[in-house]
C-alpha cells in the first residue's frame, strides 16, 4: 500500500459492470466515479437493485469491472496478474457482509481467528491481537461463547472483530446494521467512527439515511449510477 496520504486509497473511473448480454444485460454498474481517502467513510444509499453490492463487490476486488479504471492506492487493479489481486484482495480489506458470515458453532474468539488462518504470526502475538480486538468491540466477556448464542448485535459486532484481524486498509461492510435495534446500531457506528480514527477507509451500503448522515461522504445510486 502506498503511505501517501494525498494518493486515495480508491479511485474508480467511469466504472462500468454489466451482466449478461443483448437484450437481457443488466448495467449493474452504469459508470460511477469516486475517490476515497485514509480515514474517511463513504455511505452507499439507493433502492434495491441499483447497485450498491455490485459497487461493493468491485472495490473488495470480489467482482471484476466491464469497463473504467479501479486503481487501489494508486494502483491500476487491470496491471495486476491474478496472485497480486489475490494478496491485494487479503491484505487491504476487509469484509462485513449483511449475514455475518459467522461459523454459528465456534466461539467468538474461534471466529475471529479464522481471519489470520492464512497468516503467519505466533500464536502468542495472535491472540493478544485477537484479544485487543475482542475488548475494542466490546465482546471479551463473549470472547468463549459460541456464536449461535449471540443476539444480533452482538453478531454484527463479532463480524467487525473479523473484518479488522488483518489490519485492512479498507473496510467493506453490507447493511452492517441492517438488522440491529437503535442501541446497538449506535454501537457498531461508533466502532466505526475509532475505525476510521485510526486511517481505515470506511464504505458502508446502508438503507438507514441517519446511518448515511454520519459518514463522511454519501453516494447515492439509481439504476447503476450516482445520483449527484
Ligand atoms: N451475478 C449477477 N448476474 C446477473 N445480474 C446480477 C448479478 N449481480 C447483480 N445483478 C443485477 O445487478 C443489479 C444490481 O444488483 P446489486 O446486487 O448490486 O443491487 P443492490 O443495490 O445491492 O440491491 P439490494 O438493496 O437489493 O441488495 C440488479 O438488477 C441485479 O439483479
Ligand atoms: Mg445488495
Amino acid at each position: 500500500m502506498s503511505a501517501d496520504p494525498t494518493t486515495p486509497v480508491l479511485e474508480l473511473r467511469d466504472a462500468r459492470r454489466t451482466f449478461g448480454s443483448g437484450p437481457a444485460a443488466v448495467h449493474a454498474l452504469g459508470g460511477v466515479s469516486l475517490t476515497l481517502h485514509a480515514g474517511r467513510s463513504l455511505a452507499v444509499t439507493g433502492r434495491s437493485g441499483s447497485g450498491k453490492s455490485t459497487l461493493l463487490n468491485v472495490l473488495g476486488l470480489l467482482e471484476t469491472l466491464t469497463d473504467g479504471q479501479y486503481l487501489v492506492a494508486g494502483q491500476d487493479v487491470r496491471t495486476l496478474g491474478t496472485a497480486a489481486v489475490d494478496a491485494l484482495r487479503a491484505h487491504t480489506f476487509g469484509f462485513v457482509f449483511q449475514s455475518f458470515h459467522l461459523v454459528p458453532y465456534l466461539t467468538v474468539a474461534e471466529n475471529v481467528e479464522l481471519g489470520l488462518t492464512y497468516q503467519r504470526h505466533g500464536s502468542r502475538a495472535r491472540r493478544a491481537h485477537i484479544a485487543e480486538l475482542l475488548e475494542r468491540v466490546g465482546l471479551t466477556h463473549r470472547r468463549s461463547s459460541t456464536v449461535a448464542t449471540l443476539s444480533g448485535g452482538e453478531k454484527q459486532r463479532a463480524a467487525v472483530a473479523r473484518a479488522l484481524v488483518r489490519r485492512p486498509a479498507v473496510l467493506l461492510a453490507d447493511e452492517p446494521t441492517g438488522n440491529l435495534d437503535d442501541a446497538s446500531a449506535a454501537a457498531v457506528l461508533d466502532l466505526f467512527d475509532g475505525v476510521t480514527a485510526d486511517g481505515v477507509a470506511l464504505v458502508m451500503v446502508t438503507h438507514d439515511l441517519q446511518t448515511a448522515a454520519r459518514a463522511d461522504e454519501r453516494l447515492t445510486m439509481r439504476d447503476g449510477r450516482a445520483l449527484a
